[in-house]
């Protein structure tokens, strides 16, 4: 096995813009949260880089936990069910949750967590994502934070995989088709 970018194709989101971008967010939400002290809830496993990257840019108290839902399980298409496998160690209620995605695609994950939430009672739920690829939406998601918006295709590196690989590149790219072949 050689080194992980020899299977890139495409960088699509280069280390800088990403972290300009971060950044920005960060600002953005420290203006928006000011003395709401919010609870930012990241999805295992896909958006802790880019959590941690956030949470570094807030001027703002918060606190953080953690979900998990069941993922494409090796493929690159959603089976369009979704599944908590792990839930909040706190409660949300009477609390303004941010809902820290990597990716919204088919907006199918986004929009299970954001009822689950719901349903606990919050103050307010907001979406804070990374990547939105619009064209595959299946479901309406208001996202009140949008890092970039991709076209429809199957993108891997900071802190997404391909059948668990890749997430520690520190940039988005697309992968060589021989890859999926493998
Ligand atoms: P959705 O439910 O179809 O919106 O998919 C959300 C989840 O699918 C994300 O949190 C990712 O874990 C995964 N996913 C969707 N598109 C991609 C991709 O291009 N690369 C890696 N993972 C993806």
């Amino acid at each position: 096995m050689g080194e992980i970018k020899e299977d890139i194709k495409e960088i699509l989101l280069s280390k800088r813009k990403i972290k300009k971008k971060v950044k920005k967010l960060g600002k953005q939400i420290s203006d928006e949260y000011r003395g709401k002290n919010p609870v930012f809830v990241s999805i295992l496993k896909g958006s802790v880089i880019f959590l941690s990257d956030l949470l570094r840019e807030l001027k703002i108290e918060c606190s953080v936990d953690f979900m998990a839902v069941s993922s494409y399980n090796e493929k690159t298409e959603s089976s369009g069910v979704v599944k908590l496998i792990m839930d909040l160690r706190e409660s949300i209620e009477g609390r303004h949750v941010l809902l820290v995605e990597d990716i919204v695609d088919t907006g199918l994950t986004a929009g299970y967590l954001r009822d689950v939430i719901r349903m606990r009672n919050p103050e307010s739920v907001e979406i804070c994502t990374l990547l939105s690829k619009p064209a595959a939406r299946e479901l309406h998601i208001e996202c009140r934070y949008t890092g970039f918006e991709i076209p429809d295709e199957y993108v891997v590196g900071y802190g997404l995989d391909y059948s668990e690989k890749y997430r520690n590149i520190p940039y988005i790219a697309t992968l060589k088709s021989e890859v999926y072949r493998r």
